[in-house]
Parts: C-alpha cells; structure tokens; sequence
C-alpha cells in the first residue's frame, strides 16, 4: 500500500456554438486566433463531455487517457501533453509556495472522457472534450481560486481553440489577443444564460458521420489560400463582434439572427474560397437554409420580424436559434418538410429545443 494520496476529481463541460466563427490560427502551436469569435453555451444535460482525472503513485505506465472507451496516446508533446502540462505546472508551483500542500503534481494521471453525442461530427466534440479536461484537472489539482475561469481558458484554448469558450456558460467571447505568448487570447463572459434564458437551440443532425477536413487542417488551408478570409478578418468580424454584443445585450433577436447567418455565411464562403475549396455543408444543410429563408421572410412581411437564426460549423448540421415560444412550429415546419426526420440517416433531430447552460465547465 502507498502512503500517498489517491486522488479523483469529475467535471463536464458543455458544447459551445459559435454565432461569430473562430476560423484561422496566426500561431498553431499556442492556438492563437486570427480574429476574436463569439458563442453559446448549450444545455448540459443534451451535449456534454464528462471527464474524470485521477492522480495515484501506482500508475507506474504514466500518464494515460481514455475517450470513449478507447485509449488515446497523449505523447510527449501535442495539444493534450499540453494541456496537462499546464495544469501540473500551476500546482507545482502552489507545492513550492505552500509546503502543506500534498505533493500530487508528479504523480502519474489517468484520465477518462466521455462524450454524450457523436465525436467528430461537427458537434464541437473538442470544445466540450478540452474544456472539461481543463476543468477536471483544476479541480484535481485545486487550481481555484488561484486561477479564474478565464485564465483556464487558456488551457483549453491549446487543446482546441473553441475549447475555451466551453469554460463559461451563457454568452461567451474569445478575445483574440495581440500578444505572442497568448496571455491576452482568452474567453470571458458577455452575458450569463440568466440575461436572455428565452433563447434556444435546436440541433438538426444531417449527418453524424466523422467530418471530411477536420477543422484544424482545413483553417490553416483557408489562412494559407484565401484572399476573402484576410477581408473577413480585418473588415468583418471586428465590427460584427460589435454589433453582436449589442444584440444580444438588448435581447434584439432580428439583428442576433442576422448577423448569425451573415457570419455562418460568410465563414463557409471562406472555406469556398480556400484552394482546394472545402465544401461543409451538402444538400440538406442548404436546404435547411432555404426554409429559414424562406420562414423569415414570410414573418417579416405579416411584421413579426426574424424568428429563426442558422448556423453551422465544419460540418453539415444545422443549428438553429430561435426563441423559445417559436420551437413548437418551428419543430413542426422542419418536421412537415423534412418528414423522415426521426430515424432516418440522412436527416435525425437531436437536442430539440436545449437550453443553454447556466454554468460552463463545472
Ligand atoms: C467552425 O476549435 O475545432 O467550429 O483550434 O484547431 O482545435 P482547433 O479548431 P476548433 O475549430 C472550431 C471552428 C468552428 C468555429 C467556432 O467554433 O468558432
């Protein structure tokens, strides 16, 4: 038996849904954007990564990881190397200072992840993933509150860049940061879920096959190759990043709306626009953009404004954004269009109507 502690600690972490693309990185090994990204927090209980970390002398094989079942090699550098790297060195450094402290920080780690929701489909599996990794590690090691979530954001941030929004919940921004180091390039709050708790998310999962680019390769083709993505960076986002904060500080969900699809648009016009070109969204995906097209423009004409706001990632799932009292009809309309939703595999419904999260990481 080993005199030394055995310690576990758990935490989840939702899924984040960016309405302002992250898209391009200006260092790949820090994971530092090349423009500043906005998202929501979805519901825990629909879209999570559930991780526990366990610290113990007699994992004499190391460090270990298992996702989903599978082990994962964590090597000796990489984006999770990393991540735990961060970690143990915050707590070493807490050791030295307070010498009460048990001395966990050398003892080898098995970590154990799962996800509730297809990985890898364009379901933002890496931002919940890190994100809870991050947050499980702070709690094994008791990190708070010497850190505050926005400096564990930069943790996640080198798992996977959209990772550090999923330390907050509600209305997130990652400020992009212009220092080398990063120690600028973090996530902070922009409105707790409490601000605008209305608000809601329905997922339409066209495909939960493994996407065909992954997000990190693809953005760094755009960064090499297209010419409309340094117009996006320097004459788009920045001010959209404005208008964004005030939509949502003024619960004005016609402009929300509008400047989600604008910038969901403009993202995949990017991607159009890389060399090869990288197609994320098929068919479907465009056909679910063509009903709320065609939905918003009729409820504009009867005065009623905008009532649905898409989205999607680097992948071909739609995530819609509407109120909370248009669900009911929009799960009808997208159900009378799309009539073999439920089983059918081009086309199944998830998380209808998930709320977004009070908490981050937790
Ligand atoms: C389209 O965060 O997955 O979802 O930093 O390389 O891990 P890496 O990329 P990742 O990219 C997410 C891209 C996006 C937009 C967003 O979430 O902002």
């Amino acid at each position: 038996m080993s005199s030394q502690p055995i310690i576990t600690a758990t935490c989840s972490a939702p899924v984040n849904i960016a309405v302002i693309k992250y898209w391009g990185k200006r260092d790949t090994k820090l994971i530092l954007p090349t423009n500043d990204s906005l998202s929501v927090t979805l519901d825990q209980d629909h879209l999570r990564s559930v991780t526990t970390a366990r610290a113990d002398i007699s994992f004499q094989k190391g460090d270990r990881l298992w996702l989903n079942g599978v082990e994962e090699e964590i090597g000796t550098e990489g984006r999770l190397r990393t991540c735990i790297e961060e970690c143990r060195k915050v707590r070493k450094g807490m050791e030295a200072k307070d010498g009460s402290l048990a001395k966990i920080s050398g003892l080898p780690l098995h970590i154990c992840s799962e996800n509730n929701f297809p990985t890898a489909a364009g379901l933002a599996s890496s931002a919940s993933g890190f994100a809870a990794l991050v947050a499980t590690l702070a709690a094994l090691y008791g990190l708070k509150p010497t850190l505050n979530s926005s400096d564990l954001s930069k943790f996640a941030r080198q798992g996977s860049g959209s990772a550090c929004r999923s330390l907050f919940g509600g209305f997130v921004a990652w400020q992009s940061g212009t220092e080398a180091s990063g120690d600028d390039s973090l996530a902070i709050e922009v409105a707790p879920r409490e601000h605008w708790p209305t608000l809601q998310a329905l997922i339409c999962v066209v495909s939960d096959a493994k996407k065909g680019t992954p997000s990190t390769a693809g953005m760094q083709r755009t960064v090499a190759t297209s010419p409309l993505l340094q117009h996006r960076i320097k004459d788009v986002v920045p001010a959209r990043m404005e208008a964004m904060r005030k939509a949502i500080k003024d619960h004005d969900f016609d402009s929300f709306a509008d400047l989600t699809m604008a910038d969901s648009n403009n993202f995949h016009a990017c991607a159009l626009d890389t060399a090869p070109p990288i197609f994320y969204m098929n068919d479907v995906s465009r056909a679910i953009v063509q009903l709320v097209e065609e939905f918003n423009r009729a409820s504009v004409a009867e005065g009623k404004g905008k009532r649905i706001a898409y989205t999607y990632d680097a992948g071909p799932n739609a995530v819609l954004y509407a109120e909370e009292k248009e669900m009911k009809t929009i799960l009808a309309v997208i159900r009378h269009y799309f009539p073999n939703t439920d089983f059918d595999d081009t086309f199944n419904l998830l998380g209808a109507g998930a709320n977004a999260s009070h908490r981050g990481a937790q």
